[in-house]
């Protein structure tokens, strides 16, 4: 359990593409890790009201049980087809397309499945769409470090 904090908090992670932070601060590579996005002390949600998009909703990602969208941009007629808009069904914003919020972890153990479309059926699932994402390499061992320490909150 102490080992996985100790991977939560300070593994690093290389984050690109993430619509809503390397867009938004023009940088194409944070020098992060998981306490990048999930900042909040014993909470561990996001603390700044900042909507992502980390790739959950990307075609490549999609199951045959989720919806398909193309939707197009009425002024550069860019397309995007997403299973999810997210954010922008709020606010109607292309740049809002594929965003949500980053969740509180508290109680996760007790809340499977994760993420907004239920698309990782445990912890393990979890931590292996970020290793994959992000390229992070987390060994074999710091995978099950790292579930076990999101089990605790
Ligand atoms: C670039 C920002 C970012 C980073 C880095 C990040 N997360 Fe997340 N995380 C999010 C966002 C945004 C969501 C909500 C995604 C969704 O459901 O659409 C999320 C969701 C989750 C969830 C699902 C919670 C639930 O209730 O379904 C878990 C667990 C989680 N993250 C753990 C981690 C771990 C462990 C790491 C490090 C390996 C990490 N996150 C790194 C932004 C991030």
């Amino acid at each position: 359990m102490a080992r996985g904090q100790a991977l939560f908090n300070t593994k690093p992670i290389q984050i690109t593409q993430v619509k809503g932070l390397n867009d938004d601060l023009h940088l194409p590579v944070i020098h992060g890790s998981c306490t990048t996005c999930h900042d909040t002390t014993n909470a561990s949600n996001h603390s700044v009201p900042a909507p992502l998009d980390i790739g959950l909703t990307d075609v490549a990602r999609r199951t045959a049980d989720m919806p398909l969208y193309t939707l197009r941009n009425k002024f550069t007629a860019e397309l995007i087809e997403t299973t999810d808009p997210g954010r922008a069904l709020l606010t109607s914003k292309w740049q809002d397309v594929g965003r949500f919020k980053g969740p509180i972890l508290r109680g996760l153990a007790a809340r499977a499945p994760y993420f907004h479309n239920g698309s990782a059926k445990r912890l393990n699932d979890v931590v292996d769409f970020y290793d994959q994402r992000f390229g992070v390499g987390l060994s074999a061992s710091e995978k099950d470090d790292l579930v076990a320490f999101l089990r605790t909150l």
